[in-house]
């Protein structure tokens, strides 16, 4: 069960990487992009306004200040392609949006916006940024 779990781990942490076609191996999976720290300092923002929301707590306060997307270090240069300038700065539209009104429906915008660029560009991720996705009141 355990190395199962690390198997899972793995492969969500490699998963960006090997669909490229050039073989990359990540000697030292600590040693990670600007981009990825990043990406996993929006997942723990999220995360916390997530349970704010979930928990009933007001909102309205919150501001996102996260670096643009495609201005920051990659794992793989071939991430940078019009693609990514595109849903990067379409993030960045909805960053704003969420910024200047700390809503519930904006923060569903920048989680529908991480998936829609994780499921062209890097699905590794997807299941993680599912977590993000507000339950359904009971
Ligand atoms: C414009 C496209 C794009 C958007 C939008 C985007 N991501 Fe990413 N994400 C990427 C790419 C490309 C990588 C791979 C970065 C690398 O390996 O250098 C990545 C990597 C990740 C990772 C893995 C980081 C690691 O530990 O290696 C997580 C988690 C993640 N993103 C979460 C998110 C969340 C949460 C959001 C929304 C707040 C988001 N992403 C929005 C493109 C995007």
């Amino acid at each position: 069960m355990r190395s199962f779990l690390l198997f899972l781990i793995a492969c969500t942490l490699f998963s960006c990487t090997n669909q490229n076609t050039k073989q990359q191996t990540i000697i030292d999976p600590n040693d990670s992009s600007e981009m990825a720290l990043m990406m996993r300092d929006m997942f723990f923002k999220l995360n916390d306004i997530k349970s704010k929301i979930q928990s009933g707590q007001d909102i309205s306060y919150e501001q996102l200040r996260f670096s643009v997307i495609h201005e920051t270090e990659a794992t793989d240069n071939s991430f940078f392609n019009n693609g990514l300038t595109l849903m990067s700065n379409a993030f960045e539209q909805k960053v704003i949006d969420f910024n200047n009104y700390p809503s519930v429906q904006n923060y569903t915008e920048i989680v529908n916006n991480c998936i829609s660029c994780h499921q062209g560009m890097c699905p590794g991720p997807l299941q993680r940024i599912d977590n993000l996705i507000l339950e359904k009141k009971r």
